[in-house]
């Protein structure tokens, strides 16, 4: 048994591994890891879930306004379907990784045509991928680390109305979809972003807008991971208190400074088994997705030189312990 028959043995709908396209992963010249990694990948006892991690954004998608391009999204939707996989679609307005025509200088929003451009995104690439999608990361990281609206070309112009148009839309054409705000830094109770994604969740509910879902990223710390009570808590206040129907990790991962030791090993383990035993406790909690599986194709060391380590399965394919961690939780459940 592995990770994704035990998390469906203890009632989650899936244990997850996010992935690249081959082109795009993280660090070139690992080629030749491909077949041992691919063959993990695969593995529908391992993963139930995929996540493309970076293919369905906006700069991929519609590099050209007006311009759709599917070819990197296919790449793991495909993958997805094949290994009889869910796939969570991934992410449809987000600050970040935008086509440069979008962020261009030269082109002057008025809160009419970006509204049209936002409308033109999402009705082509929801529609595209329609019916495919478990769920759908429908707007992503609007919120700053005080809790207040980041503010992004599209906050700029049009204000929390973005979200409503983002939500509105993907709701019409893609109905099958479970629609979500994800975001990081959400994972504990009283941190003033939770509350920034409370007030997320209310207003598009007081609206009468759908939004089915909250994604906890969880791009955590070994040294300072959240304990099993604070997910919990988090996670009844987004459903219990506000009403998502479901709530899940969506791109968990547990940074530790490299050259890791036993003692941050350890940490790690914590941090994740701590993820594992909180989803398991919370009804609405439905699964946990690793961003990525293998360390060398993590976004951390890049993004944060001296760190790494974060996934579960080390250069040489070995396993981090964290990796028995998640399992003895599911087991002893
Ligand atoms: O496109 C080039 C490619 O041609 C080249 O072969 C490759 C290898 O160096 O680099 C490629 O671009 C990189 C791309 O990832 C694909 O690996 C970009 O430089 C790099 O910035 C980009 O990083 C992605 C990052 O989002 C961008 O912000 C990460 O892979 C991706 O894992 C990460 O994912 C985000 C989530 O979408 C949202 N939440 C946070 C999370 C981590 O940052």
């Amino acid at each position: 048994c592995q990770l994704n028959d035990y998390a469906k043995k203890v009632g989650l709908k899936y244990f997850g591994a996010a992935t690249d396209s081959p082109g795009q992963r993280e660090r070139a010249g690992y080629e030749a890891a491909y077949s041992k990694y691919d063959t993990i990948l695969n593995d529908p006892k391992e993963f139930g879930q995929t996540t493309p991690t970076n293919g369905m954004k906006w700069l991929f998608t519609e590099p050209e306004p007006g311009v759709f391009n599917y070819t990197e999204g296919e790449i793991v939707a495909t993958i997805a379907r094949n290994t009889n996989k869910l796939l969570r679609c991934h992410a449809l307005v987000w600050h970040n990784q935008l086509a440069p025509w979008v962020e261009a200088n030269t082109t002057v929003w008025t809160p009419d045509t970006l509204r049209a451009a936002i409308t033109r995104h999402i009705a082509n690439v929801a529609g595209h991928w329609k019916g495919r999608c478990y769920a759908w990361d429908v707007v992503n990281e609007a919120l700053d680390e005080d809790g207040t609206y980041r503010k992004s070309l599209f906050y700029k112009i049009l204000g929390e109305e973005y979200i409503k148009l983002a939500f509105t839309v993907a709701s019409h054409v893609d109905p099958d979809a479970k629609l979500y705000y994800n975001d990081y830094g959400i994972e504990r109770p009283a941190s003033a972003k939770t509350a920034g994604a409370k007030r997320i969740i209310k207003m598009l509910k007081d609206a009468g807008i759908r939004i089915d879902g909250v994604g906890m990223q969880a791009h955590l710390h070994a040294d300072s991971h959240p304990t099993v009570d604070e997910h919990v808590q988090t996670m009844k206040q987004f459903s219990e208190e506000l009403g998502v129907s479901e709530v899940a990790f969506t791109e968990l991962d547990v940074r530790i400074p490299t050259p890791v030791n036993d003692t941050s090993l350890q940490w790690q383990k914590e941090a994740y088994r701590n993820v594992a035993a909180a989803c398991v406790q919370v009804e609405a909690c439905v699964g946990i997705t690793i961003w990525d599986f293998y360390d060398p194709f993590s976004w951390v060391p890049a993004t944060f030189p001296g760190q790494g380590a974060a996934l579960l399965w080390n250069e040489d394919f070995s396993k981090h312990p964290a990796y028995d961690g998640i399992i003895d939780v599911f087991k002893n459940m």
